[in-house]
């Protein structure tokens, strides 16, 4: 297949995921009200995170409203207008309006803020969408830059044990197509892979979400004076050429696509 066309394909496909986003975040609740047990894990690691959090992929904002109740002045960022509607209502009832700001954009374009501009960035379950290893590498290099030095970036991804690894229509590596929603499962290795060049990794650990448990990785990368690291690419192209589903549930994956 051309290049030309592949790229059509993947525009076409990225503004299906988009709108897919666009149709779920309409629903009140999705992920539910209350705040995730990441957001538990990483309030520990963020100690005084000034001067505020930017957080990539608020979806309607169960964890940025956690973190502006801790006290955190909060930018929450989605492309998905929905969720982000809901956030602001919702901060609005609760008091927290002056604490939390709301910007729509798509993370595959630059971050649309300063160098160091944040303590830290918070991110869960963003990293695990239809990104590739460049997209991943392009928006850590973001990350990177809008970060304070010594500012912290705290992420969960699914994991290659989560129970919907392999479940679905497979679309490539480890990303499967669940409920019209494109997911990338994590090995270690691959997030081991987001760390170096100016990012170092500081915490690994494993955390369950919900009744049908999501399995994810939750890690901690401190922003170093080291700089940019241009071989972070290869290596995420490395780990994720080498992950493969290890859920157990391989037998019911269509691997059509
Ligand atoms: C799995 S949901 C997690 C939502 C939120 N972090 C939570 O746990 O409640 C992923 C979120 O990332 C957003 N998202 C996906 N791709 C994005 C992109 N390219 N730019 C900005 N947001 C994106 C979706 O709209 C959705 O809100």
């Amino acid at each position: 297949m051309g290049e030309r066309m592949m790229e059509q394909l993947n525009s076409l496909r990225r503004r299906k995921q988009h709108a897919r986003w666009e149709e779920a975040l309409a629903q009140r609740g999705f992920y539910g009200q209350e705040a995730s047990p990441f957001c538990s894990w990483a309030l520990e690691h963020m100690e005084a995170a000034r001067p505020g959090v930017l957080e990539l992929g608020a979806g309607q904002g169960r964890d940025a409203l956690e973190l502006a109740e801790h006290g955190y002045e909060v930018t929450a960022l989605d492309y998905a207008a929905p969720g982000l509607q809901h956030l602001a209502v919702e901060a609005g009832r609760l008091g927290l309006t002056g604490r939390v700001v709301t910007v729509r954009h798509n993370v595959l374009e630059p971050l649309p803020f300063e160098d160091g501009s944040f303590g830290a960035v918070y991110a869960h379950m963003l990293l695990c969408m239809d990104f590739g290893p460049a997209d991943v590498t392009a928006l850590l290099s973001e990350v990177r830059r809008v970060l304070a030095l010594d500012g912290v970036f705290l992420f969960s991804v699914r994991t290659s044990l989560d129970h919907a690894c392999g479940l679905g229509r497979h679309m490539r590596g480890t990303m499967y197509d669940v409920d019209g929603f494109h997911i990338r499962f994590y090995s270690r290795e691959m997030v081991r892979a987001c760390a170096g060049g100016g990012l170092a990794l500081e915490a690994l650990d494993h955390l369950q979400e919900g009744e049908q448990p999501m399995d994810l990785h939750v890690a901690c990368l401190r922003r170093t004076s080291a700089e940019w690291d241009p071989s972070a690419e290869q290596r995420l192209q490395e780990a994720f050429a080498e992950a493969q589903c290890d859920s157990g549930r391989l037998d019911e994956k269509d691997t059509a696509g």
